[in-house]
């Protein structure tokens, strides 16, 4: 018994840098977190559906679609100011170079307007590359933490 509540308290440690951005106190830096966030948790929403873990609507993909289309959209205006925080993934090198930084988030848009949304395995066939986007720009843009 005793054990078990001790293990349920680890977990609930365990679990606790997922929501690191709590402690964030930069706004700015807290904003582009929650979009990246909300990025991340619709890709999740698309990787169901084209995995048949979670049932398969055109519209719920269109939708999703949608909503990564309006981030991507969005990340230029969020991480325009050069702010930090001692939480903050984003390297400096966002603003040394941020004409390249703005054309990873054009590619990414790109990548995703190029997303069929017209059933499970078309998703899946699109999931790759955006993927690949996410990838190329965290590769030189966030540092992890
Ligand atoms: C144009 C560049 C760019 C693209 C494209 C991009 N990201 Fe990011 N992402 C960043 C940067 C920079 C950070 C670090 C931000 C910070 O901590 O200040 C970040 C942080 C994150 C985080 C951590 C957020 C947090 O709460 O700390 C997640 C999750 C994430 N990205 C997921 C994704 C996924 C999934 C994709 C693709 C579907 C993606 N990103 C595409 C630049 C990008």
């Amino acid at each position: 018994m005793k054990t078990k509540i001790i293990c349920l308290a680890t977990i609930a440690f365990i679990t606790l840098p997922v929501f690191a951005h709590e402690g964030v106190k930069n706004d700015a830096v807290k904003q582009r977190m929650q979009l990246m966030k909300l990025i991340k948790n619709t890709m999740a929403e698309i990787g169901a559906m084209a995995r048949g873990l979670d049932p398969f609507t055109e519209e719920s993909a269109a939708n999703a679609k949608q909503t990564l289309l309006l981030a991507a959209a969005d990340i230029e205006a969020k991480f325009e100011l050069n702010e930090t925080d001692p939480l903050s993934e984003g390297s400096p090198a966002i603003w040394e170079n941020w004409e390249d930084f703005v054309e990873k988030a054009d590619d990414f848009a790109f990548m995703i307007e190029g997303l069929e949304t017209n059933s499970a395995e078309s998703l899946a066939a699109g999931l790759g590359n955006i993927g690949q986007s996410c990838g190329s720009c965290h590769k030189t843009y966030r540092v992890k933490k």
